[in-house]
């Protein structure tokens, strides 16, 4: 099989390693790998491989580039990445509404994959969400979506992960709690209904990018959705609880059967015996994870469901790889 040299950017970051880790993983064909971030961060090691200065870093090198560094490297090397000829996945929001810019979830919406060298990976929120959506929407037509999320720290990347850390340790040792600086508050035995910026309807970014790029993915421009963004103290994986309507009704069973049937998905939905996800059951493993399903009694057609996947996996380096998967397989690197 051909071997494609790769750059992952923002390597020293919580979805970058696990960027380098999923490649290695899922055997995708990597000939060089070029591990790029900062100049600060250049010369230190990250899963084996020595990090490099993104600014020196001539692009034509590579087929492929996976983008990890945030909006600003998004902003500025993406491009860059691109002039040069390689095809790249970005995981950042600065593309993601653009319309000539596909916005994938390989199990969703392959056929979004046109002749676009610049794809979006998605919100990991949006992600694992649509993943239990798409099937149910398939077999009876999705009309309005109520999502609340419970997000975990390492979606805000790597300096929240140490700070809910340190503050329950602190805790643990009875000595006074680290200050907040990732975190507007205390994350550590609480909970932050506030993830990314308030804009001036009330939402947040975050909910903004739920409610838009759901629509994108599932090519529902006027689907009704709404959504309540929460920043949990858990480490790793999110946890969603949604109510969908439907154009008719769905039965649990017929649900459950779609869903166990859905590619990517894991049906965990046997509350009588204990059976339903948790973020300790999602984290480190790219299967979406799905139960607590039940007809919603307060609505015509109404499901509601739980949803849980890890955010650094499915929710943002795995989605990319199995991206980077599908344009391989479509001949287009
Ligand atoms: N965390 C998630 O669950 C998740 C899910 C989906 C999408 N995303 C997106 O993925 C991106 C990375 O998130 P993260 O959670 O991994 O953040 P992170 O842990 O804070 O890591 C940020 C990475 O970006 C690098 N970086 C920062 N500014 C850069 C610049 N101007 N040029 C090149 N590299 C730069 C950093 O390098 P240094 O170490 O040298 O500073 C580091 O490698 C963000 O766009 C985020 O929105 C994250």
């Amino acid at each position: 099989m051909k071997k494609l040299n790769v750059a992952v950017v923002g390597a020293t970051g919580a979805v970058g390693k696990a960027m380098i880790r999923v490649l290695q993983e899922r055997h995708f064909p990597v000939d060089e790998l070029h591990a790029l971030a900062t100049p600060r961060s250049a010369g230190t090691k990250v899963e084996g491989y020595t990090v490099q200065s993104v600014e020196e870093f001539d692009f034509g090198r590579v087929t492929l580039a996976l983008f990890a560094g945030g909006e600003v490297a998004s902003s500025v090397y993406a491009p860059r990445a691109n002039e040069s000829g390689a095809t790249v996945v970005d995981n950042s929001a600065t593309y993601r509404m653009d319309p000539g810019v596909p916005l994938v979830v390989p199990e969703v919406n392959p056929h979004h994959l046109g002749s676009s060298k610049l794809v979006a990976n998605p919100n990991c929120s949006t992600i694992q969400m649509v993943v239990a959506l798409a099937p149910l929407h398939r077999a009876a037509g999705l009309k309005r979506v109520i999502v609340t999320t419970f997000q975990s720290v390492s979606g805000t990347g790597k300096d929240a992960i140490d700070e809910l850390q340190a503050q329950a340790e602190a805790y643990g040792q009875g000595e006074p709690m680290p200050e907040a600086r990732v975190y507007p508050r205390q994350i550590a035995f609480n909970l932050l209904p506030h993830i990314a910026s308030f804009q001036s309807d009330g939402f947040t970014g975050e909910e903004r990018k739920m409610m838009d790029e759901t629509r994108k993915i599932l090519d529902l421009p006027d689907l009704a959705i709404t959504a309540t963004c929460v920043r949990v103290p858990v480490f790793y994986a999110h946890s969603e609880s949604v109510a969908a309507e439907f154009a008719r009704p769905v039965s649990v069973e017929e649900a459950r059967k779609l869903l166990s049937e859905a590619p990517g998905v894991v049906l965990m939905d046997d509350p009588g015996q204990g059976v339903y996800p948790t973020p300790l059951d999602a984290q480190h493993q790219d299967q979406t994870l799905v139960g607590r399903l039940r007809v919603d009694p307060s609505v015509a057609n109404g499901l509601n469901f739980w949803v849980v996947a890890d955010n650094l996996r499915k929710g943002a380096a795995t989605n990319a790889v199995q991206i980077a998967e599908a344009l391989l397989e479509q001949g287009k690197l």
